[in-house]
């Protein structure tokens, strides 16, 4: 059964804890795997390369005004989209055209998938839009530059380990160790979505804003799975959906700025934020985040608050998706006003939002840097001394 409850159109929702709970039942526990330390800081630091500025690389690209149905606009979908091309992930484009407070404007989410077969998801998203202003030139780096650049960051460093996984697989060679069936992890997959949109062109209302959300959520709350899925197979009722498919949807917004605070929103999906919190503690306790920043990011000693704030993630929470909502509340001191550029990001914080996303996901799928590699000690074979070199082979009649 699904709940769908109008919310009223604040930017700021006060929600009571006992409605958000409502919205538990499709969240499933699932295990973090426990990577040991070494584990950790080798995700922390696999490649690319840690940032060296905050206007650099993909987000040189970014930071720029790209207001939905701008050319500008149009530029950043070509860049995502060759960055999720060159590592070879499955694109969907969620294109359409809608009126809005200036007239019809064209908006294109991005969806990006590593293993598209997979039955089941996890969602990383963040919106690439910027918001409108008459006078233009607005950037919106925390809002979502920023963001953006993080998920990138994440799929770039994953990609090696997803792809080595899906090789293990495929040759039917799967790991098995102790506590982790890396068959059963890969039935979930990652998932990135770049929702087009989400500001508002004039006040923010239920309507005018999340476009671009609001659109996929009802495409994909109507978009029946195929027969062949796990879950049709498995009878369901009602028939599932795409929706059923997304494990949580983890939103970032309004991140790169100094101090942070961020809070559990939801009861349901709490476990993951003290996770988070935990990955963050163990990052610092290792020396694998920069000193001088604010200890804790994460409210984690009240865990769940309840509450919320509207975004992108509104009309998959409504539908009833577990959600994830990573935002800095109270908002940073530039949210949409024109010094929200580079300069107010902080490239420790950049850092260290990268390492605590990457091994969370890490986690959240069950990837390790060293899976496949031989246990510490041993050789493989072939670096033994054996009477069969190749040389053997080659005299051999
Ligand atoms: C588009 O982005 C460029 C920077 O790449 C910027 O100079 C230009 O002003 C932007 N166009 C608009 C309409 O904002
Ligand atoms: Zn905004």
């Amino acid at each position: 059964m699904r709940l769908r409850l109008r919310l009223a159109p604040l930017l700021l929702l006060l929600l009571a804890a006992p409605l958000v709970a409502a919205f538990s039942s499709r969240a499933r526990r699932r295990d973090f795997r426990a990577l040991t330390d070494s584990q950790i800081a080798a995700v922390a630091t696999l490649p690319p390369a840690e940032w060296d500025a905050v206007d650099t690389g993909h987000l040189a690209h970014l930071l720029v005004p790209r207001v939905s149905g701008s050319e500008n606009n149009t530029l950043v979908q070509a860049y995502l989209s060759s960055v999720f091309t060159k590592l070879g992930w499955h694109e969907d484009k969620d294109n359409f055209k809608q009126q809005t407070p200036l007239g019809e404007i064209e908006f294109t989410n991005l969806i990006y998938t590593f293993d598209p077969d997979a039955p089941r998801k996890l969602v990383l998203s963040a919106h690439f839009d910027s918001k409108w202003f008459k006078e233009g030139g607005f950037i919106g780096a925390t809002d979502s530059s920023a963001p953006c650049a993080t998920l990138i960051d994440v799929a770039e460093a994953l990609t090696p380990l997803l792809q080595k996984r899906k090789e293990r697989l495929a040759a039917g060679t799967p790991l098995l160790s102790a506590g982790h069936d890396e068959e059963d992890a890969a039935q979930t997959t990652l998932q990135i979505i770049f929702f087009d949109g989400e500001e508002a062109f004039h006040e923010w209302t239920d309507t005018d804003s999340v476009y671009g959300s609001r659109h996929l959520a009802e495409k994909w709350d109507a978009e029946y799975l195929p027969p062949s899925h796990d879950f049709v197979r498995r009878r369901l009722n009602p028939r599932p959906t795409v929706l059923d498919t997304v494990d949580v949807l983890v939103l970032l917004d309004l991140l790169g700025a100094p101090r942070p605070s961020i809070t559990s929103y939801y009861r349901d999906t709490d476990w993951m934020f003290l996770e988070l919190a935990a990955t963050d503690d163990k990052l610092r306790a290792a020396g694998l985040v920069e000193s001088g920043l604010k200890p804790q990011w994460f409210s984690k000693y009240f865990g769940f608050q309840g509450g919320g704030i509207d975004d992108d993630h509104r009309p998959f929470l409504h539908k009833g998706v577990p959600i994830l909502h990573l935002i800095t509340s109270p908002f940073p001191a530039v949210w949409h006003r024109m010094s929200d550029n580079k300069d107010a990001l902080d490239l420790a914080v950049l850092r260290r939002w990268n390492r605590i996303m990457r091994v969370w996901t890490a986690g959240y799928l069950g990837l390790a840097a060293d899976d496949g590699a031989p246990p510490p000690g041993t050789e493989t074979p072939r670096n033994n001394a054996s009477p069969r070199s190749t040389t053997d082979e080659l005299v051999r009649p």
